[in-house]
């Protein structure tokens, strides 16, 4: 049932439950596979962009990994995002210690946000199935993730490019601008 090449299929969340569950809601389309997740709200500019980055790094960590683009915010804007722990690094890419989403600024693991762009093993959806609403009442991805972490590897990437919070209005009146 997965679409043929040049099609595209779209799915619905009936009830705005969490990203957590619209992503589980593309369960049957993406079926076995990793897959990658973009944010629409969250816009970067840059060439290479940021999902090539990313699958760069996937490649260069392997199969089976988990990367997910990260970026530094002031410690005060990090309880508006998912925030990660930062382990071993090399290059640009660091082992992922830990995750937390909109955690208060004393609280946060360090100030590099997650920025709305991943790549993901398939293993997510039974979580996300079983996944109990987090912060705002809301089933989260980033808390399946902390779950799926505790099996599989999950790398950062500071990406290169600049990054619009198109959810917030001066982060939406920024990209107009610089588009
Ligand atoms: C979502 C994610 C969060 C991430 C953010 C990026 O939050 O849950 O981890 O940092 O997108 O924009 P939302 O913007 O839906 O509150």
């Amino acid at each position: 049932d997965l679409p043929g090449p040049g099609t595209a299929s779209f799915t619905r969340q009936q009830r705005p439950m969490g990203l957590g569950h619209a992503v589980w809601c593309a369960r049957e389309l993406i079926g076995n596979e990793p897959f990658a997740l973009l944010l629409p709200d969250v816009l970067v500019q840059n060439k290479p962009g940021c999902l090539a980055q990313m699958i760069d790094a996937y490649q260069a960590a392997g199969e089976g990994t988990n990367i997910i683009a990260v970026e530094e915010v002031p410690l005060e804007r990090v309880h508006q995002y998912g925030v990660v722990g930062v382990g071993k690094r090399n290059g640009k890419s660091f082992a992922i210690t830990e995750m937390v989403e909109k955690p208060p600024r004393e609280k946060a693991p360090s100030n590099l946000i997650i920025t709305g762009r991943y790549i993901l093993q398939p293993e997510i959806f039974a979580l996300l199935e079983t996944q109990q609403g987090g912060a705002g009442g809301e089933i989260q991805i980033t808390d399946a993730m902390i779950r799926l972490a505790k099996t599989q590897p999950f790398h950062g990437i500071i990406f290169e490019g600049r990054s619009f919070d198109c959810g917030s209005k001066i982060g939406f009146l920024a990209a107009n601008v610089a588009y």
